[in-house]
Formats: structure tokens, C-alpha cells, sequence
């Protein structure tokens, strides 16, 4: 395994209340937002982004009270490369201790001819106009080149090169349609790197969407490109099929120390928080999602939970306890083995020899075949009757 001695800091931007919140469906009023806000600085999370206060003057009350209540995450918002929206942004986060202006536009071709109708000198113009206007309300101004991932390499440094003199202090490069491979994204963030003078003073930031199930992969390779933020949504929420989940490149850096990075996440946390925003955007979370699905500790067929029972870390990289889940699970399915039966046997109290155990699993079996699991009540019938 590759070692390094590298110990950085990843940040880690939210978006769940920006980005994940434009979900069809994810709406929230704003003491919703605002509980959320308050856990999430309770996360960890560096920066949080509350809003896009221009959209609504809803979602302007909602980052305006985000703003006064936080006191150690920086509070942003989102604006487009435009004076009232970045005007509007800057007096709903006056109030904060911290805030950060995010403005942008679009730079891939794409975007220039259909969204803008533009060239791509007014492009640089406008980003540069947008920036210098940001920079009269804070010192930390963030530059989103949305479409970044098919924005060709060279242009995107030119562009990059521009909003940097004009005093952007975090560059962000978003995979906008999520159709970046991992290696790709990380040679955009080393090319960006090693083209673009004065880069050295700013972070580089991950915006990845899931459209090829990539988001989190591309983000870690965001990083090893030489990117040290990381935007990101609470279970993965976002357009189409979701932004980068926080939960997964939180714990891949975790886990991965020998990658040489860190965050500022209690991740203890993150299933609290993950039930928590299910419950609220009305989000269900799929079982089988890495870190916070109700499968992500289950155990169910005879081989895993055989070696699982012997030593956990046979078939579990992460204790649960670490990511706030509940202890680890042996279901019971037809696909389950003898050790599972007595383990589960001996959860409920009873104490099974072999022997039993070998008269029992055939009557097991039987049961399992008829039903998708076998549960507690099933096991205590087939306890009782095998006493008599
Ligand atoms: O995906 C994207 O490009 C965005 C920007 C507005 C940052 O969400
Ligand atoms: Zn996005």
C-alpha cells in the first residue's frame, strides 16, 4: 500500500441545503433549515451552503437566520455571475461571523453557445466582473466554473488564471452533468495546478455529481489532482441522481489514511444526521448505500456471517459505532448457516449444543424458504416447539 507522510486538511463544503434541496420533493420551510444547519456545524462541516438567496425571498429569509445563528462554520451562498444576485447574496450573509459569496458561470462550450450566447472572452469578462464585484462584500469569494468537466483543459485554466487576479480565493471545478471518469477529473485538477499561476494561494474544490454513479470516486481523485475541498450533500441528495455524498468521501479519507488526508467530521455523526435528512426531505435511503443504509452493517449469507462471528473485521472495514450505526446485524435467510442460527438463538437466551443446533437448522431451513427473513418470533416458536 502506497504510504505517504502527507497529513492535509480536506474542507468540506455542504451543499444538502443548496444543491440537495433542489430534489423535487426536498423542500424545506426555514426552522427546517435551520435545525439542519445547526447540525451540520455540529458535523463539522467547514463551510456551509445555505442557500441561493436570489431564488426566492424565502430561501433569502432562511440563509439571512442561517447566517446570524452559526458561529464557526463559514456560511455561504450561491449567486450567478450577476450584480443583484450577488448583491442579494451578500445582505442575506452580512449577519454571519464568516461568509463566503459563490459566484459563477457557465465555461464549457456547451454552455457558452446555448446558455449564454456568448463568446468565450465575455465569458472570462463576466466571470472577472463577478468576482471583483464579490470581493466589495468579503475577502472569501468562491468561483464556480459550472460544466468544468467538459470544459477543455486550456480554456479552463485561462479562466481560472483570470477569476484568481480578479481575487477569488477557492476555485471551484464542477463535474456538473457527472460525467467525468476518476482519472480524467484528476488530471483536469494536476493540469489546473500546473498551468495556472498563483493557484498556490487557493483551494481547489470537488463539485461532482452522480449521473455515472462517479460522484464519489471522482471527488477522491479530485483531491489526489491536488484538490482540497470536497462539496458534498448529506446521503448523496441532488440533482438527477445526487451530488457527491458526504458520508462516503468523509469515511473513504478515513479510512484511506495512508491517502494522507484528514477532516474536521465527527463521524459519529453522520448516521444521525443521515436519518435525520431522510426524515425531513422525505428521502428514503436506499438499504444498500454505502455508510449509512440500513444494510450497510447486515450480515445475511451462511459464509460472511460465519466469519464475521469468528472476527468482525473479516467482513466489516468499519465498526459501525464509528459512523453512529447501530451494531452490526445477522439476519436470518435461507442463505444463513448453523453459526448464525446459534448466534441468534443465544441473543434470545437460548443456550444450543451442537448437537441441537444440527437437529434445528433443517427445521430452520424449512422456514427460511417460505419467508424473505426469519425473525425473532419465528425463532422463539421453533425454540418452543423443540422443548417439547
Ligand atoms: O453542479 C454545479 O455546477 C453547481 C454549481 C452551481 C456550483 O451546482
Ligand atoms: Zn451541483
Amino acid at each position: 500500500m502506497m504510504s505517504k507522510t502527507l497529513n492535509e486538511k480536506v474542507f468540506i463544503f455542504d451543499t444538502t441545503l443548496r444543491d440537495g434541496e433542489q430534489v423535487p420533493g426536498c423542500k424545506l420551510n426555514a426552522k427546517e433549515k435551520l435545525d439542519l444547519a445547526l447540525h451540520l456545524e455540529a458535523l463539522g462541516v467547514d463551510i456551509l451552503e445555505a442557500g441561493f438567496p436570489v431564488s426566492s425571498p424565502g430561501d433569502f429569509e432562511s440563509v439571512h437566520q442561517i447566517a446570524k445563528t452559526l458561529k464557526n462554520t463559514v456560511v455561504c451562498g450561491l449567486s450567478r455571475a450577476v450584480k443583484n444576485d450577488i448583491e442579494v447574496a451578500a445582505a442575506a450573509l452580512k449577519p454571519a461571523k464568516r461568509f463566503r459569496i459563490h459566484t459563477g458561470i457557465g465555461t464549457s462550450d456547451l454552455h457558452i453557445k446555448y446558455k449564454f450566447n456568448a463568446t468565450r472572452e465575455e465569458i472570462i469578462q463576466r466571470a472577472i466582473d463577478a468576482v471583483k464585484l464579490a470581493r466589495n462584500f468579503t475577502d472569501d469569494v468562491e468561483f464556480y466554473a459550472e460544466d468544468a468537466g467538459r470544459t477543455d483543459n486550456e480554456f479552463l485554466a485561462r479562466v481560472i488564471e483570470a477569476v484568481i487576479k480578479a481575487g477569488a480565493t477557492t476555485l471551484n471545478i464542477p463535474d456538473t452533468t457527472g460525467y467525468c471518469l476518476p482519472y480524467q477529473y484528476q488530471a483536469k485538477m494536476e493540469y489546473l495546478v500546473n498551468h495556472v499561476p498563483g493557484i498556490e494561494k487557493t483551494i481547489l474544490s470537488c463539485h461532482c455529481h452522480n449521473d455515472l454513479g462517479l460522484a464519489t470516486a471522482n471527488s477522491i481523485a479530485g483531491v489526489m489532482g491536488g484538490a482540497r475541498q470536497i462539496e458534498c450533500t448529506i446521503n448523496g441528495l441532488g440533482e438527477r441522481a445526487g451530488n457527491t455524498a458526504l458520508e462516503e468521501v468523509v469515511m473513504v479519507l478515513n479510512q484511506h489514511k495512508d491517502l494522507g488526508y484528514y477532516t474536521n467530521i465527527n463521524t459519529k455523526l453522520l448516521n444521525p444526521i443521515s436519518h435525520e435528512v431522510s426524515e425531513i426531505m422525505r428521502m428514503a435511503v436506499q438499504p444498500n448505500k454505502a455508510i449509512v443504509g440500513a444494510n450497510a452493517f447486515s450480515h445475511s449469507s451462511g459464509i460472511h456471517q460465519d466469519g464475521f462471528l469468528k472476527e468482525a473485521q473479516t467482513y466489516e472495514i468499519i465498526n459501525p459505532a464509528e459512523v453512529g450505526a447501530e451494531d452490526s446485524k445477522i439476519v436470518l435467510t435461507a442463505r444463513s448457516g448453523r453459526s448464525a442460527l446459534a448466534h441468534r438463538l443465544q441473543k434470545l437466551g437460548f443456550q444450543y449444543d451442537r448437537n441441537d443446533i444440527d437437529i434445528l437448522y433443517p427445521i430452520f431451513v424449512q422456514v427460511a424458504d417460505q419467508k424473505k427473513e426469519v425473525k425473532e418470533e419465528d425463532l422463539q416458536k421453533m425454540a418452543a416447539d423443540y422443548k417439547k
